[in-house]
């Protein structure tokens, strides 16, 4: 991951829960946009070099799925199944089911890799289809996420609920790093 996560804006240990979720979206959107320009060339018949995906699917993998995605389901979405009388089940198991989708569709773009390079054309297919998928479906997940579930979020959290959550979000991060990912 490292040398595509390069968050520019503050550390601040004040952010909210949600704004941290959100500054890492920008960074998931960053490697889609690449993703997205990689596709347009593979559909031009441009063969790209196996070594320029190598980045890209496994930060979509370490970054925006076992460490975003985790924080996301086992920490905010956990604190608010218990909130309403389980209103927000509905929308927590839509993002969920996004999640899985994503999951994949990036080991679908991960297995394909080697025929691509090979320049086997049902690899090429498989890349091709699921490098659309996920782009389409990463984009509907993160603008749903900031535009509607995350203003939701942020009407039902106490102030402690969110400091809570910035706690163990920072948590997570300083674990990530320890274990040597450069987020
Ligand atoms: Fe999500
Ligand atoms: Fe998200």
């Amino acid at each position: 991951m490292k040398g595509i996560i390069e968050p520019d804006e503050p550390e601040g240990n004040d952010m909210k829960a949600t704004e941290i979720l959100t500054r890492e979206h920008t960074l998931i959107l960053q490697a889609l946009k690449s993703l997205s320009r990689a596709q347009k060339k593979i559909e031009e018949n441009q063969q790209l070099p196996k070594d320029f995906f190598a980045k890209a699917p496994v930060f979509l993998r370490e970054f925006a799925d076992q460490f975003h995605h985790f924080q996301e389901e086992y920490l905010m979405f956990g604190l608010l199944a218990l909130k309403k009388d389980g209103a927000f089940d509905g929308p927590i198991g839509s993002l969920r089911f996004q999640h899985e989708r994503c999951r994949a569709c990036i080991d679908e773009i991960t297995n394909s890799l080697d025929g691509y390079a090979d320049r086997d054309e049902i690899a090429t297919t498989r890349l091709l289809e699921n490098l659309a998928a996920c782009i389409s479906l990463l984009r509907r997940h993160i603008y749903e996420e900031d535009h509607i579930f995350f203003k939701m979020a942020e009407e039902e959290l106490s102030k402690e609920e969110e400091d809570i959550l910035s706690v163990q979000f920072k948590k997570e991060e300083m674990e990530a790093l320890l274990n040597g990912e450069d987020v």
